[in-house]
């Protein structure tokens, strides 16, 4: 089987994680449990989770020239990943996130840094690489703009595009009706709708028609052809942080091998719920064979 090409434009991170018991309240102090620094950011995310099941992946995004932007270009490419297109830009600080574990949940705070640096012009300056693309994969932790650029090169070539509009923002109606496929999650689509507002029904009716919905423990909601429910999976939870990457990624995989929408979702769904086994945005991200033996067990093959 030929590998199949995923460009991901978004952006690369360093996560600083602390495990606590406690959250603090404004102006408290209290006692962590544990600290790390874990790779992350969700376009960096999205391409291990489509590398790690068998895709090509190409990222194309932008680190700082400093310590943490070395360490992730090197982890990055040990995953497998295409990383020729990936800039260290001067005078920026790689991207980070602060994430707040707690009960196996999380909160995060991102700083762009140099994924801000990924401007309309350097995705511009990619277009053979998109043009040769099976799918392209965004996120919305660059800016807008840049990400409206990348949807109009995929579609001047023919190229699918899946949104994962994380975190959201209001979407232009020109952008969404050039996108395949929508990824919020529940908060994420109730902010999608209420920003359409000015829609019309029609409008708002093919945003829907657009929209996979992932919902966590209770599963995946597709509203194409009508709709459908996909459920949830009972797994031991670590740490959630990065399932809707893996979800993303996995997706990107699927679709892109011709998988159905309502297979390539199941299939997302099953990568996703293993992937919050283990610490980490992508410790927990699963391999092709273990996704199938996890449906097989689940009687879903
Ligand atoms: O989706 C999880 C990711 O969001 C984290 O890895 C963090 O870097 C933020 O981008």
């Amino acid at each position: 089987m030929t590998r199949k090409r995923i460009t991901v434009i978004g952006s690369i991170n360093m996560d600083l994680v602390t495990k606590t018991r406690k959250i603090p309240r404004i102006g408290e102090t209290v006692l962590g449990d544990s600290f790390y620094t874990i790779p992350g950011g969700k376009g960096a995310n999205q391409a291990v989770a489509a590398a790690r099941l068998g895709a090509d992946v190409t990222l194309i995004g932008c680190v700082g020239q400093d310590a943490f932007g070395k360490e992730l270009v090197k982890h990055l490419s040990i995953q497998g990943i295409h990383m020729d297109y990936v800039r260290p830009v001067l005078h920026q600080s790689t991207g980070f996130a602060s994430i707040t574990i707690s009960d196996g949940d999380n909160s995060i705070i991102v700083v762009p840094g140099a994924n801000y640096q990924v401007t309309p012009e350097f995705v511009e300056e990619h277009e053979s690489v998109i043009a040769k693309s099976d799918i392209v994969l965004l996120q919305l932790e660059i800016p807008l703009k840049s990400v409206e650029k990348a949807v109009e090169i995929a579609k001047k070539h023919n190229v699918k595009v899946i949104l994962n509009p994380a975190p959201i923002q209001a979407l232009s109606k020109e952008l969404v009706q050039k996108i395949d496929y929508l990824t919020p999650n529940e908060h994420e689509q109730q902010e999608l709708l209420s920003s359409a507002f000015e829609w019309s029904e029609q409008e708002k009716k093919d945003l829907m028609a657009k929209c996979i919905v992932t919902r966590g423990s209770k599963g995946v909601k597709i509203f194409q052809n009508g709709g459908k429910e996909i459920s949830g999976y009972k797994v031991e939870v670590v740490d959630t942080t990065g399932a809707g990457d893996t979800f993303n990624g996995a997706l990107a995989f699927s679709l892109s091998f011709g998988m159905e929408l309502e297979e390539a979702c199941r299939f997302a769904n099953a990568a996703a719920a293993l992937s919050v086994s283990k610490l980490g945005a992508q410790g927990g991200m699963p391999t092709k064979q273990e996704v199938d033996e996890f449906l097989e067990l689940q009687n879903e093959r």
